[in-house]
């Protein structure tokens, strides 16, 4: 298999952590067990990137859409974010990654809030890798919401209309100063962008693979790389142009 080349890693990592309950299923186990396998995943993955170097890496912890799961499974989902990001705070520190939150944080229970709070302001100095998590997080309701803060501050005679373009546009979303993916990865089969980061993933790589969130290791990972490592990205010119100028 070829190597990784350590230079041509992507700067911004994004994750949709699908199929922790058919890992659960598939084993005969509640889907709780899946999660909690699937947390195992996130700390293994997170080191991961941090090690290699990755900038930003970004995880589709919670949908705005997830609230309609069963009030336990909610329940559960809420206690290991909490227990995760309290446990997780002192490696944090030690690996030097930044913690962030995008979604609609209102939306969460206050200790959970508290958790995030805390270890974003832990955090705050640390110059290594930005661990952004998506909360309660959806991707249309994120655009509305910065439509609506453009469109305020233009009544409000703040901002000409004609002054707003993609970069006034990218400033007023949760995510915010980050630049965009360059690769997006997608686990447990599932082939559809579930309302996450659409602006973002523009000319985002895609990546999917048939193996479960739970079982997603260090090796899926350096293979995920592998071929992303393998991709031309061309950002709508030819090839031969990118020989001359790479954007
Ligand atoms: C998808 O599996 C996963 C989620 C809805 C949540 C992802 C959550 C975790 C990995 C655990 C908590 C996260 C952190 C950061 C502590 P699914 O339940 O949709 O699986 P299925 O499609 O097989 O049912």
């Amino acid at each position: 298999m070829n190597k990784l080349d350590p230079k041509n890693l992507p700067r911004h990592l994004a994750v949709i952590m699908d199929g922790n309950g058919r890992w659960a299923k598939q084993r005969m186990l509640r889907r709780i067990v899946g999660h909690q396998k699937g947390v195992e995943t996130v700390r293994v993955i997170v080191e991961e990137c941090s090690r290699l170097g990755i900038g930003y890496l970004t995880l589709f912890a919670f949908s705005a859409e997830n609230w309609l799961r069963p009030k336990t499974e909610v329940k559960a989902l809420m206690a290991l974010l909490k227990q995760y990001i309290r446990g997780e705070t002192v490696r944090m520190m030690q690996n030097d990654i930044r913690f962030n939150v995008i979604g609609n944080r209102q939306d969460l229970p206050e200790d959970v809030n508290a958790e995030i709070e805390n270890a974003i302001r832990k955090t705050s100095g640390n110059r290594g890798m930005l661990l952004t998590l998506a909360l309660s997080y959806g991707s249309r309701q994120e655009m509305v919401a910065a439509a609506r803060t453009l469109a305020r501050d233009a009544a409000a005679g703040k901002i000409d209309p004609e002054e707003i373009d993609e970069n006034a546009f990218s400033g007023s979303l949760f995510t915010a100063g980050i630049p965009d993916p360059d690769l997006l990865i997608r686990t447990s089969g599932e082939m559809r962008i579930s309302n996450f980061l659409l602006w973002q993933l523009a000319y985002t790589e895609l990546y999917f693979t048939d193996v479960n969130w739970p079982d997603f290791d260090r090796n899926e990972l350096a293979r995920a790389f592998r071929d992303y490592q393998s991709r031309e990205r061309r950002f709508g010119k030819t090839s031969e142009q990118l020989g001359q100028d790479q954007p």
